[in-house]
């Protein structure tokens, strides 16, 4: 087993090896996944909006449970979007089955989420677009916050002008309670860059997405490992009623949802066809159909060059950042 090369306040406070989280993925971190990322030693999130009922969600919850040994995974819980059950119903099956690791993500957590989660010794970190954000997040009470830059795969939220590295430094000394960045990491040398700016932690979602463990056709994954670092588009920039920002892979569906935007057309129903969940769940990730749903992935994707497990992919991010370490150390004048 690799030594631990980094102990942080994130690390301590989820009780992992390395300073990584792999942030809730839609359709996409389930619990193969999750267990995965546990296992080599940084924290994942079970996306509960996943599961369409309780019982599939139990159904996950206790396969990781069983991938894990019991060692502790975490579940993402969507504060903002639609789930096809209440946001309150997920949390409570999540603390029934143990889980005591929360990755929130949309508006500010309610007072009595965050008061639900506490009772049970819980924890909770919210990921927010902007320090403005993390900063109300620490008033409510979380025990941590993830900044996200506007670079990340999927909805950066408010967030379209402001990157990750940018984020990163002025939220230094800001925050009281301990903070992640994420946005376009795939590189252990920005994972070091993280921790040298004071966060304590990083958090990624497209480095992953070719993970051996991910539940995707192969041909999703070549495509993940053939993309470059400009094959993303951000579709709905400025159209809130829309869902606001969505960074996806350029592929036919987006550039359509592109073009109707061009055109005009603001009415969620002139979108719907193109942007429903089946066409990224049952055209793409399960039947490799590239060209098919919006695909939420950032230029991070650029970092890809085979599918691995996601150990071997913590550990080459690892390695990278002792490297980084190390040439910083050889850069210092004695
Ligand atoms: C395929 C995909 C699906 C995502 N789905 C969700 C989601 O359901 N909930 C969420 O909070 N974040 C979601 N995200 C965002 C990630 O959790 C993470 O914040 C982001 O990917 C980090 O930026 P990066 O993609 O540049 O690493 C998704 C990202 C990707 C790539």
């Amino acid at each position: 087993m690799p030594q631990k090369q980094f102990e942080t306040r994130i690390t301590r406070l989820f009780n992992i090896r390395h300073p990584v989280l792999a942030g809730g993925l839609m359709w996409l971190s389930d619990a193969p996944y999750v267990a995965a990322v546990v296992n080599a030693g940084g924290m994942g999130f079970i996306t509960s909006r996943s599961s369409a009922t309780i019982a599939e969600f139990e159904g996950q919850l206790g396969h990781c449970a069983a991938l894990t040994g019991d060692k502790p995974f975490g579940v993402n819980l969507s504060t903002s979007r639609h789930t096809a059950v209440p946001l309150m119903d997920y949390l409570d099956a999540a603390l029934a089955a143990g889980v005591r690791h929360f990755e929130t993500a949309g508006r500010a957590p309610a007072d009595d989420l965050i008061r639900r989660i506490r009772d049970a010794g819980a924890m909770v970190i919210h990921k927010v677009p902007l320090l403005r954000h993390a900063l109300t997040a620490e008033r409510l009470g979380v025990d941590a916050v993830a900044i996200v830059g506007m670079e990340c795969g999927g909805h950066p939220g408010a967030n379209t002008d402001m990157p990750a590295m940018l984020g990163g430094a002025l939220a230094a000394g800001k925050l009281r309670i301990p903070y992640a960045i994420g946005g376009g990491i795939g590189h252990g040398s920005q994972i070091l860059a993280a921790l040298a700016m004071g966060a304590d932690a990083v958090v990624l979602g497209t480095r992953f997405l070719a993970g051996e463990e991910i539940s995707a056709h192969p041909a999703y994954k070549a495509r993940m490992v053939a993309a470059g670092a400009d094959d993303h588009m951000v579709c709905f920039a400025g159209n809130q009623p829309l869902g606001g920002a969505w960074r996806v892979l350029n592929n036919a569906t987006a550039r359509e949802v592109r073009a109707r935007e061009a055109a005009g057309r603001t009415d969620y129903a002139d979108f719907a066809e193109l942007t429903r969940g089946s066409l990224q769940k049952e055209a793409a990730y399960g039947g490799g159909d590239v060209e098919a749903g919006m695909l939420s992935m950032g230029a991070a994707v650029a970092f890809i060059d085979q599918v691995e497990p996601i150990a071997a992919i913590m550990d080459r991010l690892m390695a990278q950042a002792a490297a980084a370490q190390n040439r910083i150390t050889t850069l210092i004048r004695s």
